[in-house]
């Protein structure tokens, strides 16, 4: 009989594209069970004959229910980022509430370098890896780099006023299209492999800030200047613009932690799960110029 393939989290972003990538991927409808707190999100799926389930972590009744029958997980990192360790907490009971319903493997996606990143959040992940690890089940740790699609919290800004403010220095990264990582997700939780593996995704190139904005600026036809700060004087000039206080420290510390190389990983770990090259980086500019510069 075929392993049910539970994903999680399935109505966010990542989520849908994880339950396109199973389809594509040739998995029957009736072997994935989607998880989300709200069903209804997931109508279209459901009607292709996914088993769609609610569950929100934070209700154990629930997420027990939800996880029933399944055999192999992929555990979704929730949203929480408060200082309260929410989504530590969120995250914990997932994997407890796994191993209660006889899922024998997690996939999980976490963050780069979680060991040591100065990403305020990177906590969270490292201590869900180590909840996982302690559970003894078979696990595939799949530590997503920054998301291509990222640039539109910034980029959209930046275009307009010419001027990209920052504090990662050269730091680089290799930026991965949310996409791939949702292809990289499917093929682990679809292999079937027992073996406990830790994979960084990244995309094929690493690039500072001078860099992207470059490319940016190629693609768009608009002049980017870069403006190099210290961390303090970012977190001066984000409040000074109004960013909310208590979000400035999390959006600051993703520059230290890529100015001090945490992003700064490149591997070939998407091309070993899926055989396919990642995305690159000009390919999403081309594609989503016009919604950057809207
Ligand atoms: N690598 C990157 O650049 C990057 C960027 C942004 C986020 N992330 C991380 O990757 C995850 C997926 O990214 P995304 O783009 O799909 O983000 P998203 O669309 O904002 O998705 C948020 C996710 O959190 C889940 N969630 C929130 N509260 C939950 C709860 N109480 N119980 C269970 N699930 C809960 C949501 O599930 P439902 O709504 O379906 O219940 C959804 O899957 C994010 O949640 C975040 O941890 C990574």
């Amino acid at each position: 009989m075929a392993q049910k393939l539970l994903v999680t989290g399935a109505s966010g972003q990542l989520g849908q594209l994880v339950l396109d990538a199973l389809l594509a991927r040739g998995v029957s409808a009736s072997d994935i069970i989607a998880t989300t707190r709200d069903p209804s999100k997931l109508a279209t799926y459901a009607a292709k004959g996914i088993d769609v389930r609610a569950a929100d972590f934070d209700n154990a009744e629930l997420t027990a229910k939800a996880f029933a029958g399944a055999d192999r997980l992929a555990l979704i990192s929730t949203d929480a980022l408060d200082d309260k360790g929410t989504r530590q907490k969120q995250q914990i009971a997932a994997v407890n509430a796994a191993k209660a319903a006889g899922v024998k493997h997690i996939v999980y996606t976490s963050l780069p370098d979680a060991e040591s990143s100065k990403i305020i959040f990177a906590p969270d992940h490292l201590n869900t890896e180590k909840a996982i690890k302690e559970s003894g089940l078979t696990y595939t740790l799949l530590r997503n780099t920054w998301y291509q699609e990222n640039m539109f919290m910034s980029l959209p800004n930046v275009l307009k006023s010419g001027h990209w403010y920052t504090s990662s220095g050269a730091g680089k990264i290799a930026h991965i299209a949310r996409a791939d990582c949702a292809e990289a997700l499917a093929a682990a939780l679809a292999s079937g492999s027992t073996e406990s593996k830790t994979y960084t995704l990244t995309g094929s190139t690493l690039l500072s800030t001078d860099e992207v904005a470059a490319l940016a600026g190629e693609v768009t036809g608009k002049k980017i200047e870069v403006i190099h700060l210290s961390d303090e004087q970012l977190a001066g000039g984000m409040k000074a613009a109004g960013v909310p206080d208590f979000l400035i420290p999390t959006l600051v510390s993703f520059d230290t932690a890529t100015r001090e190389g945490h992003l700064g990983a490149r591997t070939d770990d998407f091309e070993t799960l899926t055989g396919n090259k990642p995305k690159p980086f000009r390919a999403f500019f081309e594609e989503s110029k016009d919604a950057l510069l809207a």
